[in-house]
């Protein structure tokens, strides 16, 4: 299974959140009382910088800095306009063998598909 690997789990502790790269694409990953939820970087209204704006970890809810759209960290359902198309987002849990975060491919994700194809592209 590819993965990425995204930091120790001690540089990423709950309420925080840290935006790895994989080739062209970019993920923000947040830890939320240790769950870990994994957004595309990139707002459906505009390509947005949407995991470089505010995050509310009790509500699980990210806000887009562009132009404002709340977005479900659970489910990339878009919650408030001008947005209204879903982003790709997946929850992940902790790797706590390894004390590591890490994205793993999962079938069902396009994006992760493309993570693991960035991966397999890459040196080492
Ligand atoms: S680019 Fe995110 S709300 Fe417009």
């Amino acid at each position: 299974m590819a993965e990425l690997d995204v930091c120790p789990l001690d540089e990423l502790g709950p309420g925080s959140v840290k935006i790895v790269r994989a080739g062209e694409l970019a993920i923000g990953v947040y830890n939320v009382d240790g769950d870990l939820y994994a957004i595309e970087d990139r707002c459906s209204h505009d390509d947005g910088p949407l995991c470089e704006g505010d995050w509310d970890p009790e509500e699980r809810v990210v806000t887009c800095p562009r132009h404002g759209s709340n977005f479900d960290l659970r489910t990339g359902e878009a919650l408030t306009l001008p947005a209204y198309v879903p982003v790709e987002t997946r929850v992940h849990e902790r790797a706590a063998e390894r004390n590591r975060a890490v994205l793993s491919r999962q079938a069902d994700s396009s994006y992760l598909r493309a993570i693991g194809g960035a991966l397999g592209d890459a040196p080492g």
